[in-house]
């Protein structure tokens, strides 16, 4: 951490030696050159396609030249039979839950897939420099190009750039891509989906353009007092055309109402085939700042230009923000101190595996600010670019993670992407290396994390290096060593004792808690697979949601929390197994519904407003009548009061990190707690003993969407009584038809023990709920989904979403 301090000290006195860590590349605003987005009409093939058996000279010798691809990989293969699709796509979600799969994939199998595409290219293309990108495929790709193979990538969260521009054709001849997913391989012990999950792109870039991550344009504070800042600026360019240029590149600054801010041009010589890196420098005097509460964002204007004609523009966004780690007060944003009240979490949600369109990314990114969250884990490999762009403008901060830990070559570059792609987002405030390996107490992993955090320095040196640690911290090699902030995964116990014997290390908690919860139910069952939401529950390595929150809430110097996790996710069913097809540590439940914790933590976390919450809910059958059950209060007021059908049945004082509990007789009616800051009411909640269920409810998230054929909402599914109220035990079966121009293209309802399934046209409530995913079909012209749902016996509810007009059409 000294060390870290001491760079960001050389790194503000001297913008010379400065751009001698910067090296280009950065995360980019998708602009100026074509980006097409790729994913329509691809071919699809579940399971594998062998290759044809190679036998005698003729057939070796050719079977070994470019352009001789075989079987489902040659542009000849004959796959009219396979499925026409778009993606992002996840086969694993649309399969079913089988016992002969593995747990930790959530009871799917996944198998190997084939994806095909062909399409023509202008010929006024030629001469422009062609890339292919796949942000994303789970997990093994072997991509191939008009019979040659291109690219192999091996990890199923890094992206593949890929330049197509010696093997296009153009005119009429079409080009064929391949790619065939192993899905059989894993790199986790959560699921991960399978297929080409994230988007794809074709870019066509003029021959001298900026490459993809190209722009580095990351603010750094220039002084400690004032407000005065540097982009030390740097461009990578490429030339794929035949003759070295001059090239000039302009670079701007402007702030979010578009206003200049400040300009700069440098010239550099960009040799034929080659790339080189171009230093410009941009100066901001103050700027307004990026936090979690006023998420500012400014963006870079890059211009290329050749003999005075532009060959590519490009926007990036960026955030004027400073971020601090003190080894005894924690972390500081903008030098004010913050405590970090973070969650991990894994990219899946219900009923679209991991293919998940941006506004469901959104959606969830809501619901855990609304918890009272500041940061999220990336827990454990990179994100996709969106998702950044998303906690940029929601004011989230993020930890980075790694997916691979090994510092060998391969796995040096999967980190190098990962940087490269990521530098320029100010939501990023944490780079980490690994999570809880077995050599985090050796000497080798102490010389691997070594080199990983070199490699991270000598792309950026403005965020610290950590490592998720769950043991090892007191051997004499150590990982603790060879990072800047260290990691602890739950080990509360040696919180006090670590930082005792390494005063001078800065420290955060990198995962915590690990609780169990069924949403909606209150009492424990273990033969049924069922964990009471009351805070009770968790697994032996962490605490309650409690414990864990007021271990870091109280030691100013572990910098913060993240809990696992924010959201369940399918597979990993601790700390059960079958039937069980998802996890229990979600703060929230697979479909973003809240358990107690997200109300908990809203209580502990929220600072400006009054939060209460009771559970449980008030429906208890009739023998319960006269029983004490047990009812919680989540609620950051001073003291609580709670009213059983009208009458005073207790007061207590708020314990901010207990909560407050009772033991209540039971009488179906009405129970309201009311909250006090200094006397004064400041809050209440009530729950109330509903009738009967007469009639579904649907309650969209948002008010419309766009017909842009991406944007999707869920769509929250209840049945109310005669009154209109929500009937928190209902576990109906409802059905959906949709008419418009729309699809539903998942749906989930919260219950880790569930096997129906996520695609389709019915679900049942759990306790109560249900949620349906909703998608747009591409339109130019305004119209609406229609969702009409039925059950037996209910009343049946309609549904329309107005859809704005996505593209123009002439
Ligand atoms: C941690 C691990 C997480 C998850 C969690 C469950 O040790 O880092 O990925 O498995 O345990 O409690």
């Amino acid at each position: 951490m000294r060390l870290f301090n001491t760079v960001l000290k050389i790194m503000a006195s001297s913008s010379i030696l400065l751009f001698i860590f910067f090296e280009a590349n950065a995360q980019n605003v998708k602009a100026g050159t074509e980006w097409i987005l790729f994913n329509k009409g691809w071919r699809f093939n579940l399971g594998d396609v062998p290759f044809p058996e190679i036998r005698g000279h003729d057939h070796s010798y050719m079977n070994a030249k470019a352009g001789q691809a075989g079987g489902a990989a040659a542009p000849d293969y004959k796959d009219s039979s396979w499925t026409i699709l778009n993606l992002p796509h996840d086969w694993a979600i649309d399969r079913p839950i089988d016992a002969s799969a593995n747990l930790s994939q959530g009871f799917r199998k996944r198998g190997i897939g084939w994806y095909r595409k062909q399409f023509k290219l202008d010929s006024a293309d030629r001469g422009k420099n062609l890339e292919l990108q796949f942000e994303g495929i789970a997990t093994h790709a072997t991509i191939w190009l008009n019979g040659s193979v291109l690219h192999r990538n091996w990890c199923g969260y890094t992206s593949s750039y890929i330049d197509i521009t010696a093997f296009a054709k153009y005119g009429n001849a079409v080009n064929t891509i391949v790619v065939r997913v192993d899905a059989d391989a894993q790199e986790g012990w959560w699921y991960e989906g399978a297929g080409i999950y994230r988007d794809t792109w074709l870019v066509k870039r003029s021959a001298v353009h900026v490459i993809t991550d190209g722009v580095y344009a990351n603010p750094v504070k220039l002084t400690s007092s004032g407000n005065q800042w540097l982009i030390p600026g740097a461009v990578t360019l490429q030339n794929s055309g035949k003759e070295k240029v001059q090239a000039l590149v302009q670079m701007s600054l402007w702030d979010a109402a578009g206003k200049l801010v400040d300009k700069s041009e440098n010239k550099i010589l960009v040799p034929a085939l080659d790339s080189t890196s171009v230093l410009i420098k941009l100066q901001a005097n103050q700027p307004l700042l990026w936090s979690v509460n006023h998420p500012e964002l400014y963006k870079v204007k890059t211009i290329v230009k050749v003999n005075g004609l532009q060959t590519d523009s490009l926007w990036t966004s960026c955030g004027f923000r400073t971020i601090r780690f003190d080894a005894d007060s924690g972390f500081y944003l903008n030098d004010k101190r913050l405590k970090i009240k973070g969650v991990c979490n894994h990219h899946d949600h219900a009923g679209v595996g991991v293919a998940m369109p941006v506004s469901i990314a959104e959606f969830r990114l809501r619901k855990l600010k609304e918890m009272g969250v500041n940061a999220y884990r990336c827990a454990h490999h990179p994100p996709s670019v969106e998702f950044l762009n998303l906690c940029d403008r929601l004011g989230i901060m993020v930890m980075d993670e790694n997916r691979n830990f090994n510092s060998s070559p391969e796995y040096l570059r999967q980190l190098q992407w990962m940087v490269r792609r990521d530098r320029n987002h100010p939501s990023i405030i944490l780079w980490s290396v690994f999570n809880e390996e077995p050599m985090q107490g050796t000497e080798q992993g102490y010389e691997m994390v070594r080199r990983m955090n070199h490699e991270v320095k000598k792309l950026d040196l403005t965020r610290p290096v950590t490592a998720a640690m769950n043991g090892g911290f007191f051997e004499p090699f150590n990982v603790s060593k060879a990072v800047d902030l260290v990691g602890f995964n739950y080990q509360v116990a040696s919180y006090d004792k670590f930082h005792k014997e390494n005063p001078t290390l800065s420290m955060t908690s990198s995962e915590d808690v690990s609780g169990f919860m069924t949403r909606g139910a209150y009492k424990t069952d273990t033969s049924k697979h069922i964990l009471d939401a009351y805070d009770t529950q968790y697994a032996k390595w962490g605490t309650s949601h409690r414990t864990g929150w007021k271990m870091i809430a109280e030691r100013p110097f572990v910098a913060g929390a993240f809990v696992w996790t924010g959201f369940d996710y399918h597979g990993e069913p601790s700390p059960f197994g079958w039937p069980s097809a998802s996890s229990f540590f979600g703060a929230m439940d697979i479909c973003g519904f809240p358990k107690t914790a997200f109300y908990l933590h809203q209580a502990q976390w929220v600072e400006d407003k009054s939060i209460l919450h009771l559970v449980p809910e008030w429906n208890w059958p009739v023998d319960s009548i006269g029983k004490n059950i047990k009812v919680m209060a989540l609620s950051n007021a001073e003291s609580i009061k709670l009213f059983l059908n009208g009458k005073l049945f207790a007061e207590q004082k708020a314990d901010k990190y207990e909560m407050n509990t009772w033991q209540v007789p039971y009488q179906p009616g009405k129970l309201m707690a009311v909250g006090y800051v200094k006397g004064k009411e400041v809050s209440r909640y009530v729950v109330e003993t509903t009738g009967t269920a007469v009639q579904i409810k649907l309650t969209p998230d948002r008010l419309s969407l766009k017909g842009d054929g991406l944007d999707a909402m869920p769509i929250t599914v209840q049945v109310v009584d005669a009154r209109g109220r929500a009937v928190p035990d209902a576990q109906h079966k409802i059905k959906f038809e949709l008419t418009g121009s729309g699809a539903i293209i998942g749906l989930g309802n919260g219950d880790p023990n569930s096997h129906e399934p996520e695609k389709g046209n019915e679900r049942s409530l759990f306790n109560g709920l249900a949620q349906l995913i909703v998608q747009t079909q591409e339109s130019c012209i305004a119209g609406s989904i229609t969702v009409i749902a039925r059950a037996e016996g209910m009343k049946a509810a309609k549904l329309v979403i107005p859809v704005k007009a996505g593209v123009s059409c002439k």
